[in-house]
Order: structure tokens, then sequence, then C-alpha cells
């Protein structure tokens, strides 16, 4: 059977991870990438897929419940990857509403679209939610959040995603429609925009800029490469049970400063800098409010039943990104041009 996927934000760093492998490895399918474009959204991303006939792109935003509506009939979509929404922490504490309307409301819309053009068939139909370990919380020095966790998001941005969590469930149990939802630690690799911590780091480096280590630079993240994420993502679309909550995780935690320690090393050597001489523009700086100590992951579930598991090993992955920014200076000049200096100077400036 043909399948029509509806890949919502696209454009964005993971998203255009996924619509690339799905156009590539599927050229049986429609993969229809809706993004609004927002700051956060590229079309560059896709520059290597675009002209593909299996492959068509369309401007929308998630929360115009009748362009959903139009969108689900004009490609009678069978399947949904939704990873369209607002991601960035920080700036869900400048403005939670934004995250509420897109998180929220933009799911909720998404999800009624299906719900009205499925009416009740679902056979071969799939709603499938891409979420984050953020909704866990926070861990001390121990443990890990496995799926049966207890939600108990901190940031604005968290709490959005939980409640968009929640919406995909009760919609599975309310109504029947076929759903998954998997909760993944955080991402890294090429197409990252830089406000997130590598790539904005590595952008820093290569100009000679403070690095803003947020409190002592003791908390700890779960790394995972963004390729990896997509595959995990391309075998749950097809292989994961209905209504099941997958995590998603690299088994490969790093304190910040840790992270950072490496990621300068490999930035310098590229650079054919002395090794180790950009650490002087780590610069401590105030702490995020909220910011939740501790992620990781406990992924045995998908390995077990899917045989998923991550496939580089963290310096490999550090070194690949790191180069695919430096030998992509023109991407990054373009997303930071704009907006992006003011939003620095805001995000940055007296902290
Ligand atoms: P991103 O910010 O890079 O991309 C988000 C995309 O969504 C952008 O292309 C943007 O234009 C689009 N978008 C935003 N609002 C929209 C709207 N109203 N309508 C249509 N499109 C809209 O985000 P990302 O890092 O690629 O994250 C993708 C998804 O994965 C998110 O749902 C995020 O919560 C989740 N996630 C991210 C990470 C991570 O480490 N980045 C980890 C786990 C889960
Ligand atoms: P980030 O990439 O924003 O991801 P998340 O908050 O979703 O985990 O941040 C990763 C970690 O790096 C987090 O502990 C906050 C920290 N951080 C800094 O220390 N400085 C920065 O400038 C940024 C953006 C993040």
């Amino acid at each position: 059977m043909k399948k029509n996927i509806l890949v919502t934000g696209g454009a964005g760093f993971i998203g255009s991870h996924v619509v690339r492998l799905l156009v590539n490895k599927y050229p049986d399918y429609h993969i229809i990438n809706l993004d609004k474009l927002t700051y956060a959204g590229n079309l560059s991303n896709l520059k290597d897929i675009e002209k593909k006939a299996n492959y068509t792109f369309v401007k929308a935003d998630i929360c115009d419940f009748d362009a959903m509506l139009d969108i689900f009939q004009k490609y009678d979509i069978t399947g949904v990857i939704h990873l369209a929404a607002e991601s960035h922490v920080d700036r869900s504490i400048k403005d939670p509403f934004t995250f509420a309307q897109t998180n929220v409301m933009g799911t909720l819309s998404l999800l009624q679209a299906a719900k009205h053009y499925w009416n009740g068939e679902w056979k071969d139909k799939l709603f499938y939610h891409i979420s984050t370990d953020e909704v866990y919380g926070s861990l001390d020095d121990e443990g890990f959040f496995v799926e049966t966790t207890k939600y108990d998001p901190h940031s604005p941005y968290s709490a959005s995603k939980a409640a968009s969590d929640h919406f995909v469930r009760a919609f599975h149990d309310t109504f029947g429609m076929p759903t998954i939802v998997t909760n993944c630690s955080n991402n890294y690799g090429p197409f990252q925009f830089p406000e997130k911590l590598i790539p904005l780091f590595i952008n820093n480096i290569r100009h000679n800029k403070p690095l803003p280590m947020y409190g002592k630079g003791e908390n700890v993240r779960d790394w995972l490469f963004v390729e990896d994420h997509a595959k995990a993502i391309d075998i749950i679309f097809h292989k994961g049970r209905i209504a099941e909550t997958y995590n998603i995780g690299g088994f490969n935690e790093w304190k910040n400063i840790d992270l950072i320690k490496v990621m300068i090393k490999t930035v310098d050597k590229l650079l054919g800098k002395e090794i180790g001489s950009s650490e002087k523009l780590i610069t401590y700086v105030t702490d995020r409010a909220g910011h939740d100590l501790r992620y990781a992951i406990d992924s045995s579930k998908l390995k077990n039943e899917l045989g998923w598991e991550p496939s580089l090993q963290f310096e490999e992955g550090i070194e690949k990104t790191v180069r695919w920014y430096l030998e992509n200076e023109d991407w990054m000049e373009e997303v930071t041009s704009g907006d992006y200096q003011k939003y620095y100077e805001q995000m940055y400036e007296n902290r």
C-alpha cells in the first residue's frame, strides 16, 4: 500500500533528518513535509532531496485547523510523524505562551484533523508523536527514566510537551486512534539551530567568543546522534506497537563541563589551534531558572522489542558534528543572520 506520510516540523533539526531518511529509503512513499518555517525551520536543511519525486513541502501552521484538514484531504494522509514544536527551553522561559500555543494547541489541532479525516477507519493509520525525556523532570546522581516514570516537567517547554503527550494518549484511549509516543534524550549533529549548546559553542569557539556555561557546568545530559534518532523513528513508525511509549537515548551521559572540554579539543584540533587553548573562552554565567540537573534515558525496551541501538560512539559523533559545522560556514551564516544577533543579546547580555 502506498503511504502518504505527513512529517511536521520537517524543516527543523531532527525533522530534516527524518524527512531525508524516509525520502531516500522509501521511494514508494509520498513524504509531505509540513512546516511553518519559524526561525528554527530552514529549507536549506533539505536541499539534497527537495527535487525528489516522492517529496512535497507545504508551508503551514499546525495551529490552523482548517489548513490541517485541507492537507489531510489533499494528500490522503495515512500516517503522521509529528515533530513540529517550539523546542528551546530558554525561549520558553521568556515566552511560554508561544509554547502552549504551538506545542499544545498545535498538536490538538493536528489530532483533530487526523480524527476527522480518518473518521474511525483506523486500519493502517498511525499518529506518531515525537516527544522529549524532559517531561520526566530531573534525576539525581542515580537512576534512569523508564517509560513508566511519572511525568514531572519543570520548564514551560517540558510542561507544554507533557500536555501534548497527554492529548495524544487521550486520543487513543477516548477515540481509538492508533498512536505512539516516543521520548528522546538530547540530540546533536548537523543542522541544529545554534541556540542549543553544541552548535552555539562550536560557532562561538570559531569566532573566539565567550562560551556561556550555565551555573557550575555540572548538569548532565544524555546525548544521541541525530541520525540514530531518525533511524529509531523509522523503526518505531513501521514496527512499534500501537499505544506504546518508547524511550530513546544514547546511554551516553555527559556533564556539560566535560562535554565542552571534549568539544573544545575537537574544534581546536580541526582548526589547527593549540589543543585545549579555547578553554579560556569558558565563562560561567547565571544559571538557567529551573535548570534540570540530570537526564538519563533507559532505552532497553526499544532495544529488546525492536532491536534499535545507537550506532555511533560519542567521540566519533562529536568529531563528525564539529567537522560538519566547520565545513558548512555558509549554513551557519545564513541561520545566524537576521534576528539571531538580537536573540543572542537578549538571552546572554547581563547574564
Ligand atoms: P527545531 O526547533 O529544530 O525544529 C522545529 C520545527 O518545527 C521548525 O522547522 C519549525 O519551523 C517548525 N514549527 C514550529 N512551530 C510550528 C508550527 N506552529 N507549525 C508548523 N511548524 C512549526 O526542533 P528539533 O530540535 O528538531 O525538535 C523536533 C521535535 O523533537 C520537537 O517536538 C522536540 O520537542 C523533539 N525533541 C527534540 C530533542 C532535541 O534534542 N532537539 C530531543 C527530544 C525531542
Ligand atoms: P540545550 O542545548 O539548551 O538543551 P536542553 O536544555 O534541552 O537540555 O542545553 C544543554 C545543556 O547545556 C543544559 O544543561 C543547559 C546548558 N547550556 C549552557 O550551559 N549554556 C548555553 O548557552 C546553553 C544554550 C545551554
